[in-house]
């Protein structure tokens, strides 16, 4: 029996079974296993950390422990059967080795190292709409979609005609709507390495006939707006500012 689980552990070191690597992701939650033989009933599970070897999660004559060390409260959970212990929102501080020492009700005993490395997900992109026009032809709409990460590429999709520019940190969409069409989805993913994220936005053309009227002087309503306050702000450099203040204000209460 000795020699078996000599011969065992013997196998796993230099299949490098003993000493595991697991990636975890920041925010989330991973769980490390403890390599225990499922045949096994455990009577005895010391997950330690450090080279002095502190306890963090334990389980000993039947009562499990996860209080050990304060950077892990309300962080653990230990599995008394496997021998597994889950890490809840992981943080940097997290990435290390962790040990594992298992003994079984016969007296036997194993020992592992999991080495956990922590990642940063790729965040989702963001996508920022601006509706460029709207007539009863139809509209136009933008799609910008930018990303936190540094990422290698972004890729659109949707189920009706578009053109894209890309410029290295971002990628605009344009697309024309036309207001019979009902909500059209566009896609856009962002890719790093092997790693992918998207985000979606649901785009109409709002136009309704009834509203012709009221849109259309609202539309352009506004445009006339943004364009006198244009030129008074050329005027209000070039002439005295008061007089272009005056007209700027006529111009906003109108
Ligand atoms: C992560 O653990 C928390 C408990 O701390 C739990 O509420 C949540 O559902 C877990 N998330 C996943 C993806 O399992
Ligand atoms: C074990 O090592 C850690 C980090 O090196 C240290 O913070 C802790 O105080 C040590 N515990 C004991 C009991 O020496
Ligand atoms: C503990 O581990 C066993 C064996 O892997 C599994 O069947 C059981 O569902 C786990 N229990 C919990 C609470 O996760
Ligand atoms: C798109 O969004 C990015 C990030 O917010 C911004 O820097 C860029 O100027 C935007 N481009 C356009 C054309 O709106
Ligand atoms: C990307 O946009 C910036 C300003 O937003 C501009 O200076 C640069 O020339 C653009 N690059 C490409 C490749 O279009
Ligand atoms: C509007 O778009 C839909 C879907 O692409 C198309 O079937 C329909 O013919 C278009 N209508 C007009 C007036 O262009
Ligand atoms: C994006 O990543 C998921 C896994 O998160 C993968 O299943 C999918 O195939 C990837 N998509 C592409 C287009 O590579």
């Amino acid at each position: 029996m000795k020699l078996q689980i000599l011969l065992a552990l013997f196998l796993r070191e230099t299949l490098g079974e003993s000493h595991r690597t697991v990636i975890g992701y920041i925010g989330e939650n991973v769980t490390l296993s403890s390599g225990a033989n499922p045949k096994w009933t455990l009577s005895i599970i010391e997950w330690t950390i450090y080279t002095n070897n502190t306890w963090i999660a334990t389980l000993n004559n039947g009562l499990l422990k996860v209080e050990w060390v304060d950077r892990y409260k309300g962080r653990l959970t230990l599995n008394s059967s496997s021998g597994d212990l889950m890490i809840h929102g992981l943080t940097s501080e997290d990435a290390m080795q962790y040990n594992v020492d298992l003994t079984n009700t016969e007296q036997q005993n194993i020992a592992y190292k999991v080495d956990l490395l922590l990642k940063q997900r790729l965040k989702k992109p963001t996508l920022e709409r601006t509706l460029l026009s709207a007539a009863k032809e139809g509209c136009q709409w933008q799609l910008n979609c930018s990303s936190a990460d540094k990422v290698d590429r972004f890729v659109w999709h949707a189920e009706t005609p578009y053109m894209t520019f890309n410029n290295g940190s971002y990628t605009v969409l344009l697309t024309f709507l036309n207001s019979t069409q009902s909500q059209v989805e566009f896609k856009c993913t962002s890719f790093r390495k092997s790693e992918n994220a998207s985000e979606v936005d649901t785009l109409e053309c709002d136009y309704k006939p009834a509203r012709d009227h009221n849109l259309a002087l609202f539309t352009g309503g506004s445009a006339l707006g943004v364009f006198l306050v244009f030129l008074l702000m050329i005027s209000q450099t070039a002439q005295q500012q008061r007089t272009g203040l005056a007209l700027a204000e006529d111009a906003l209460t109108a």
